[in-house]
């Protein structure tokens, strides 16, 4: 792209020559009912039967493409309206492993369709059929995209769980999917070492009823096998053939879980439908990324979290388009590795998250030796993007000349459903912008009034909602009600989250409304790092809260409660390793405090917004409801002495 944006007050607006050849350039996108806006798109998707209606709605559960019958496989391999012999000897990804020393691996469409088809059938005869759940806990390697794939192909219902994750957060995944096959790898590469994968998954299936493991030989470092229980991936699908027939699979049978973080200590398994999520996947991922013949996206989330199921695989993948996956972190060996991943394929679309952004401000600064020539498009997603860090994004890697799409959603809708759309802009700083075609949303106060500008309010999304919406949290249909349909009553989902809009309707982010926090773009729960410390013998009673941190965000701190005659560093280090441990290193405090006792009402309920305001030095307020507001200042004193 050579042509700068053109500026028109606070906002940028595409250039004549982005715009046009953009797929979406007109505004009157957005007047499109969203039942037909969401017809159109699922029409270029292949179906082995059409659907009879688009969508239905019993509230608070809802369907869309009705009876239609699909496989999302169908709609990227199969000869179809995508055209997939012409496609056929494309690259469609491409991955560049951790070591600049090891040879990356260029996937065309063709061969992805045989390992698919070759792993799908490996799957059939290890007795995996059409309806049972197969957990993934693999890390950025093709054979995490292709396992999700072979999945989909023979109808069986993917888990996936992020390789970081500890094997008791694995474990808590599989019981909850009641799983009988996992598939894993030996190893992988963090910052030059090898991180024993396989180990961990031996440890995570304690207590399960996994019965196989298929492990992908990545590393190659030492691991056990036990016989009749683990296989080799390349023992298994070396004789399988080419070919496996496509499930046919219902618009509303279920094509994947995915655990979250939610308001409870416990992660929810969000549900996702192969029809709707399908439509949703390819329709933003063509729109929003604007995917044309000649892209090269990267996306830089890791496949354990859903950016990485719909960008860095299904979206992509949907469209026909060369996709990126990386193995390693974008600032190893070298803090400008993602500038040079960039350009060593000549990216044009980079989808990254504020974390990143900040980090790469931190550790490189100006970016004028890079010209990165090759994008067209930048993006962001995750979190909130301030004001100085979107502007260095727009300058020193969109170099003025970029469309700067940050998209909202979030695990439960699937797929984005708020951005500023990159042929129609406006690109404002710090509003994510306005809702995706076909999409309803709206800022109402407690009571449910719906707020004009500038008030902060509770996002909602309204009816037909859009078609990736998840379908319900695995076995717990009280929590699903709860969770999203209580607060508003049963036709109007809540996000949680917390917004306002402005005069032209933009809407800009402020953050979640409940105990979720965003440690690095990563969605965890206050509750579920409490309950991992709570079960140490040593504490008595612990509160974790998100305080602000320049980098990551938010990052985790716990105030404890702790009656064992032992030293406070002893006692930091014990609780530092058991969240460690329970969760994983995502979830390391950056702090732990201990206290004798914890900001209560007086039905016994821990205060956490008194000592979140603690930190950010906000008014504490009327403290008068508290059964102990003598708590609050020896906190404080606490806080300021203790390291
Ligand atoms: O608070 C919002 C924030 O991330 C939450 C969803 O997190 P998760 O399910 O992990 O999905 C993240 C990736 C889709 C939301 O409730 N969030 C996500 N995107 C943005 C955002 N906050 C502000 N701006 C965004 N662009």
């Amino acid at each position: 792209m050579s042509v700068k944006l053109v500026k028109k007050g606070d906002s940028y607006f595409p250039s004549a020559e982005f715009k046009k050849k953009a797929w979406l350039k007109d505004a009157s996108v957005y007047k499109e009912s969203p039942l037909k806006f969401w017809e159109k798109q699922a029409k270029k998707l292949f179906w082995f039967k059409k659907w009879r209606k688009v969508f239905s709605h019993q509230p608070p559960y809802f369907k869309w493409f009705v009876n239609g019958k699909t496989n999302i496989t169908s709609s990227i391999f199969e000869e179809n309206a995508l055209g997939f012999s012409r496609i056929k000897n494309k690259v469609a990804l491409i991955w560049e492993p951790e070591s600049l020393e090891e040879k990356p691996r260029i996937i065309t469409y063709y061969e992805l369709f045989k390992k698919v088809n070759r792993f799908a059938n490996a799957l059939k005869k290890m007795g995996v059929k059409k309806g049972d759940k197969v957990g993934i806990y693999l890390p950025m390697i093709p054979e995490a995209m292709i396992a999700m794939l072979a999945c989909a192909r023979i109808g069986a219902i993917h888990a996936v769980v992020f390789s970081a994750f500890s094997p008791t957060a694995l474990k808590l995944r599989l019981q909850d999917t009641q799983t009988k096959v996992l598939i894993t790898a030996d190893g992988y590469f963090r910052k030059g070492k090898v991180i024993n994968l396989k180990q961990n998954a031996d440890k995570g299936i304690k207590g399960t009823n996994v019965k196989k493991i298929v492990v992908v030989e990545r590393a190659k470092n030492q691991i056990s096998m036990k016989k009749n229980r683990d296989y080799f991936w390349h023992d298994l699908t070396e004789k399988e053939s080419d070919f496996c027939q496509p499930a046919i699979m219902d618009a509303e049978d279920l094509l994947f879980i995915l655990y979250t973080s939610g308001s409870t200590g416990r992660p929810k398994g969000t549900v996702q439908a192969c029809g709707g999520y399908a439509v949703q996947a390819y329709a933003t991922a063509k729109y929003i990324f604007d995917l044309k013949e000649d892209d090269i996206f990267w996306s830089t989330a890791d496949v354990g979290w859903v950016t990485g199921h719909t960008y860095s695989c299904y979206g992509p993948l949907l469209n026909g388009t060369t996709f990126i996956i990386f193995e390693g972190l974008p600032s190893w060996p070298q803090p400008d590795r993602w500038a040079q991943t960039i350009e060593k394929y000549g990216a044009t679309i980079f989808y990254t998250a504020p974390t990143a952004i900040r980090m790469f401000i931190k550790t490189l600064g100006s970016l004028s030796r890079y010209k990165f020539d090759s994008l067209r498009i930048i993006s962001s997603v995750g979190e909130p993007i301030d004001d100085s860090s979107w502007n260095w994004f727009f300058k020193e890697v969109g170099k003025g000349k970029c469309s700067l799409v940050d998209t909202w959603w979030q695990t439960e809708t699937g797929g984005i459903i708020m951005t500023s759309l990159p042929g129609i802009g406006p690109f404002k700083p710090c509003f994510t912008g306005l809702p995706f075609p076909g999409v309803k949303v709206d800022i109402l106060n407690d009571k449910g009034k719906s707020l004009p500008p500038d008030k902060e309010g509770n996002l909602v999304i309204l009816p037909p909602f859009n078609p990736g919406l998840l379908r319900g949290v695995y076995k717990n249909p009280k929590k699903y009600a709860q969770t999203y349909w209580s607060q508003f009553g049963p036709k109007v989902y809540f996000t949680s989250d917390t917004a306002y809009k402005d005069k032209k309707g933009l809407i800009r982010i402020v953050g979640r409304s409940d105990d979720v926090i965003k440690v690095a773009g990563h969605r965890l729960t206050t509750g579920e790092l409490e309950d991992a410390i709570n079960q140490l013998k040593n504490i008595t009673e612990s509160a974790v809260i998100g305080i602000p941190d320049k980098i990551k965000g938010e990052a985790p701190i716990a105030f404890i409660i702790s009656h064992a005659k032992k030293s406070l560093t002893a006692l930091q280090a014990e609780v530092s390793a058991q969240v460690r441990k329970e969760i994983g290193p995502i979830a390391s405090l950056k702090n732990v405090y201990l206290v004798a006792d914890l900001p209560k009402t007086r039905s016994g309920k821990i205060m956490r917004r008194i000592l979140r305001k603690l930190f950010s030095g906000e008014d504490l307020g009327d403290l008068s409801t508290l059964a102990n507001a003598e708590s609050v200042e020896a906190i404080r004193k606490i806080i300021k002495t203790q390291k």
